[in-house]
């Protein structure tokens, strides 16, 4: 049995796809590479990989991202990644998948062009979408970790794929480098035409989120976590139905909660808050959709009729026009 509603689309809003490369692509181009991984047999790279235990906090969750985004030697492997992702989510059932990614990020370890790597993804990205019939949207990330300066140069990248991207959004250190620093790199993003989502009140506080919203022009949050601690925040999320990307494990994982039952989506969805369920970084999680569905949400005290909340409010806050939305649920009814 699944707390997956059969009868509505599965979507998961907040993946990185860059923190979703498959262990076994891992092996596969560090072999042909030579590069220095820390074992080259399954089951001794897991443990360096994935994260079985709770992280002292979110940059030791991050630290991981390393054995992935390691192994993109060329653009080639980057397009490889991104179709992967596509496969991997029509394994797990998901109708239509928002995949995330930061071009600098991938680009760095190996001295790539990022905006090669923008288009490598959206080239990847395409090929998957061909292969198994899943939707997709792509959601351009600045990683906050480098600074104003380059994220902004990350954004030019990014600005070359423009037509092929859905929305940007702020990821990496938060803690370190508030929302303020990157005013002006979301005020292009939202003249670019794309929609605006932010992780948000996972590394730092109430006040991060406001931030978001009213100073970066957010309709969406990442996280969102510590809304808890305003209840005028959670008003006004439900309010404005400013939705939430939330991801259990994830969280549980980088700290931000002590675990799943202390998590405050129960709270958001008794406010009438459009939250969600999400993978964030199944690789590194070791996880799928379906784990969040079917452990995470019952240990975080959703019942039944709260996790089908969950997956409607899915469909509700995508980045899709209502047409989009609608064929969804069609080609599930019709199966
Ligand atoms: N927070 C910030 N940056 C990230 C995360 C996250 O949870 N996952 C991948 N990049
Ligand atoms: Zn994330």
């Amino acid at each position: 049995m699944t707390n997956i509603s059969p009868d509505l689309p599965l979507l998961d809003l907040h993946r990185h796809l860059d923190g979703s490369v498959r262990l076994q692509t891992i092996l596969e181009l560090g072999r042909k590479h030579n590069l220095p991984l820390p074992a080259f047999d399954l089951e001794g790279l897991r443990p360096h990989v994935q994260v079985s235990t709770p992280q002292p906090g979110l940059l030791e969750f991050l630290e991981k991202f390393k054995w992935m985004t390691g192994v993109l030697v060329d653009y080639k492997a980057c397009r490889r990644i991104a179709k992967e992702n596509l496969l991997d989510a029509a394994k797990e059932g998901i109708d239509y998948i928002e995949l995330r990614f930061s071009p600098w990020f991938m680009a760095e370890p190996h001295g790539l062009d990022p905006a090669g790597v923008t288009e490598a993804v959206v080239q990847g990205v395409a090929d998957g979408v061909r292969l198994t019939g899943v939707q997709a949207n792509l959601i351009g990330i600045l990683s906050r970790t480098y600074g104003a300066e380059i994220c902004m140069k990350e954004l030019d990248a990014l600005l070359t794929q423009r037509d092929h991207i859905t929305a940007l959004d702020l990821a990496g250190d938060e803690g370190n480098y508030p929302g303020a620093l990157f005013v002006e790199h979301f005020k292009r993003g939202r003249d670019a035409g794309w929609n605006i989502t932010v992780h948000a009140g996972e590394a730092a506080g109430a006040e991060s989120i406001w931030q978001a919203i009213n100073d970066l022009g957010a309709t969406r949050i990442g996280h969102g976590v510590r809304v808890d601690e305003d209840p005028a925040l959670m008003e006004t999320l439900a309010k404005r139905g400013i939705g939430v990307e939330v991801s259990l494990t994830s969280n549980l994982q980088t700290s931000t909660v002590p675990s799943y039952s202390a998590h405050p989506l129960k709270k958001m969805l008794d406010a009438g808050v459009k939250a969600t369920i999400n993978t964030d970084d199944p690789g590194i999680s070791a996880i799928d959709l379906k784990y969040e569905y079917d452990v995470a949400a019952p240990r975080a005290g959703l019942t039944k009729q709260d996790i089908r909340q969950a997956q409607l409010n899915a469909l509700e806050i995508a980045f899709l026009d209502e047409e989009a939305k609608s064929d969804l649920v069609i080609a599930k009814v019709m199966g």
